[in-house]
């Protein structure tokens, strides 16, 4: 039904933490190359592709290396990083993702994902929530990048319905912008300041209520 509501998440920052360990696997290639890189330097790379934030780190760094080096360090960065994943379990879903997934179910409204990892399947089957979405859109599905729609106009598609009817849960300032000219309703978890483009925000997913949600989905 075309015009059924529908919402879509990102995945790192808003249902899992994942942002620490992409920030240790960094940290430890920054290290590797004989520079630092701190937690604030590691904002930047927030709803970045891998590509991309490898681009950035090396730029901190100063450091200028071939296609074929960077090839083998994003092949390392990601061996590092999933050792992280692999100890992950459902303790380390976000404070009131659980609630919120519940509600939709229980409102029969659909929810696809709608992020820039490659690992987003992994991630999500490691946390026990994998069979509850709808569809998976995530960095193998993508040509460009967040702040394009693209991911999420795939998803719209995925779920069948019209953009207009999509509400994206986002954590990075790229995926907002993403989904507004997506012309979706974006709705973002973290710092009123950073994500002042979003139409509603909120601290963390625990404070969306279900009148909220009501009000959202009439
Ligand atoms: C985004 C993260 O969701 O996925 C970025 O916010 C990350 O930090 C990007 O670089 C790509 O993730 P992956 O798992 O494919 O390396
Ligand atoms: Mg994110």
């Amino acid at each position: 039904m075309k015009n059924e509501k529908a919402f879509i998440f990102d995945l790192d920052g808003v249902i899992v933490d994942t942002a620490k360990y992409h920030y240790l696997a960094w940290k430890n290639l920054a290290n590797s190359l004989g520079f630092d890189f701190t937690e604030e330097q590691n904002e930047q790379l927030k709803g970045v592709s891998r590509v991309k934030s490898l681009e950035i780190l090396l730029g901190v760094g100063k450091v200028n290396l071939s296609e074929e080096k960077k090839e083998a360090l994003l092949k390392e960065k990601n061996k590092k990083y999933l050792a992280y994943v692999n100890t992950m379990t459902s303790a380390e879903i976000l404070p009131g993702v659980n609630k919120l997934l519940q509600f939709l179910e229980a409102n029969k409204i659909k929810f696809a994902l709608g992020s820039a990892s490659k690992n987003a399947p992994l991630i999500l089957e490691k946390v026990g929530l994998l069979k509850r979405f709808y569809a998976i859109v995530d960095g193998n599905d993508v040509t460009k990048a967040k702040p394009d729609p693209e991911v999420f106009l795939i998803g719209a598609k995925k779920l069948n319905t019209a953009p207009e009817n999509c509400i994206v849960v986002e954590d990075a300032i790229a995926g907002i912008q993403a989904a507004n000219s997506a012309k979706m309703t974006s709705i973002g978890i973290g710092d009123k300041t950073v994500l002042s483009e979003a139409d509603y925000v909120f601290e963390s997913m625990n404070e969306i209520t279900s009148d909220f949600l009501q009000n959202l989905i009439n």
